[in-house]
């Protein structure tokens, strides 16, 4: 049962309000002005009918109190006012007097509309973070209002971005907010699947098409249909996939390795890379016509370096998330801890922060996290007043900064703690061999999966060097 505040001084007027939710079956509460309203939790109401002229203040001072929809009511000409403030999102107004359905078919009308969030309107609210993801710097923002736009729709989308910056988080969220969210989202990555592999995971094959395929079988493309197809490290594609691929987004159909037969199809493409594909396309390692058809909606995700105090925001809340998953009492960092994350340009980005964060988190024999178990050789002298001053407003506490550069400039290789060994070695050896061997030659001899390889690569942010085919 839909509960409502009426917020009246008039007696008569109130006592008929109440009279007439009573009879269509409502709750309500009431009282007589703004001051007494505020007492209420109003976002707990389903609505709220405010008298547009109460004492002391106006009645439209309430929508700065709650995102609960309202109904004003009047008896004055006043009422365009009320007219200008409905534009906000969840309002409707009423003059007085009324009658019993006028009353109830406008509470109905606002009780169905969205409801924007406290203190702001529709519009703003698009900039909030999409679920999963934190950001509050222009760049995400902007970033956010696209997200929600695009998802809307069901053009291709390419989301660019460095490594490490939430590009499949972005996809994710594309989906989550599209019409398509009850389908599947299939996320293939281009760069994990052997080249000679791809083309019948994506598209399936027919029985005996080549050696090996003793069955038939169904491509990820064909598992994607209704839904949405996210196609990661799309740079990575061979030519002759990329030809298929061009096949499904222009005929919305598929055919099979080694099949005469077309499907159709429908399926929403989004593509991520962490390439120039523009110049891949002028190199000739990407076909030009698949570059235009994904590159219908571009998604720019920003390099963590460029997001100013989202980078904090950001490390704080994975430190709590770590601490949690962990099973660890909440941490916090040291002053000087904050200074390096926050002039540190992590090449890795959020992953890379992810990681020095949980590192540490592991290491540490305290709750705060002293800066050298970050791992991250940075210079303080870079650290401006002007960090500090936006640091504290945006964490309303203050930092210390700490007197001695030169103690505070770490280098993770002047001591490099026994538990990192392993990690060192793996990017010695990759970046020492890389020219020499391919993937599976790597993989082979560090004794891992060349999936495991992959991840690695990813999480160290030395990702697979692109060779001309
Ligand atoms: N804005 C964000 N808020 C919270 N977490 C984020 C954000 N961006 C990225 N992450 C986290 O960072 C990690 C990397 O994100 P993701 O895998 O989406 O990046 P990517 O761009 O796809 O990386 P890669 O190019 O290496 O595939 C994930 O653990 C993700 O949860
Ligand atoms: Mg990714």
């Amino acid at each position: 049962m839909a509960n409502i505040l009426i917020v009246e001084n008039n007696q008569e007027t109130l006592g008929k309000l109440t009279e007439i939710l009573d009879q269509a079956g409502f709750q309500s509460e009431s009282c007589c002005n703004l001051k007494e309203a505020c007492e209420f939790n109003l976002d707990g109401f389903d609505a709220i009918v405010c008298n547009l002229r109460l004492p002391a203040s106006p009645g439209t001072e309430i929508i700065k109190h709650t995102s609960t929809p309202v109904l004003f009511t009047s008896n004055f000409a006043s009422l365009h006012s009320a007219a200008d403030s409905s534009k906000n999102g969840a309002m409707e107004y009423l003059s007085i007097p009324f009658q019993a359905d006028e009353v109830i078919s406008s509470l109905k009308k606002i009780t169905s509309k969205p409801i924007a969030k406290k203190g702001k309107s529709i519009n703003k609210s698009n900039e909030d973070p999409v679920p999963g993801m934190v950001g509050s710097c222009p760049a995400m923002k902007e970033l956010f209002r696209r997200i929600r736009k695009v998802a809307l729709t069901n053009s291709s989308v390419l989301i660019q971005g460095e490594s490490g910056t939430g590009k499949e988080l972005v996809a994710k969220a594309l989906h989550e907010a599209s019409s398509r969210k009850n389908a599947n989202l299939i996320s293939i990555n281009c760069a994990a699947i052997p080249e000679n592999l791809i083309e019948s995971e994506l598209f399936g094959h027919e029985k005996g098409s080549f050696t090996g395929a003793t069955t038939t079988r169904t491509g990820l493309v064909e598992a994607a249909n209704n839904g949405t197809l996210f196609l990661d490290e799309i740079g990575e594609l061979p030519l002759e996939a990329q030809a298929r691929l061009l096949r499904v987004l222009q005929e919305h159909e598929i055919r099979k390795v080694g099949s005469v037969q077309s499907t159709k199809v429908d399926v929403r493409l989004i593509a991520a890379t962490h390439r120039d594909l523009q110049q891949f396309v002028i190199e000739g390692l990407f076909r030009e016509d698949l570059f235009y058809r994904i590159n219908v909606m571009p998604l720019q995700i920003p390099p963590l370096r460029a997001r100013g105090t989202d980078i904090l925001e950001l490390a704080e809340k994975k430190l709590q998330l770590i601490c949690q998953r962990l099973g660890m009492e909440p941490m916090y960092f040291s002053a000087d801890s904050i200074q390096a994350i926050t002039v540190y340009p992590w090449p890795g980005n959020v992953r890379e922060l992810e990681n020095a964060i949980e590192r540490a988190v592991i290491l540490a024999e305290s709750p705060e996290i002293p800066i050298d178990l970050l791992g991250i050789d940075v210079e303080l002298k870079e650290f401006t007043a002007l960090n500090i001053e936006q640091l504290q407003l945006k964490r309303n506490k203050p930092i210390h900064l700490v007197d001695n550069e030169a103690e505070i400039t770490k280098d993770i290789d002047d001591d490099p703690p026994e538990d990192l060994s392993l990690e060192d070695y793996f990017q010695r050896f990759v970046l020492d061999h890389q020219d020499s061997m391919n993937e599976t030659q790597l993989a082979k001899k560090l004794g891992i999966s060349r999936k495991c390889l992959w991840e690695r690569r990813q999480r160290f942010g030395i990702p697979r060097q692109k060779k001309s085919v």
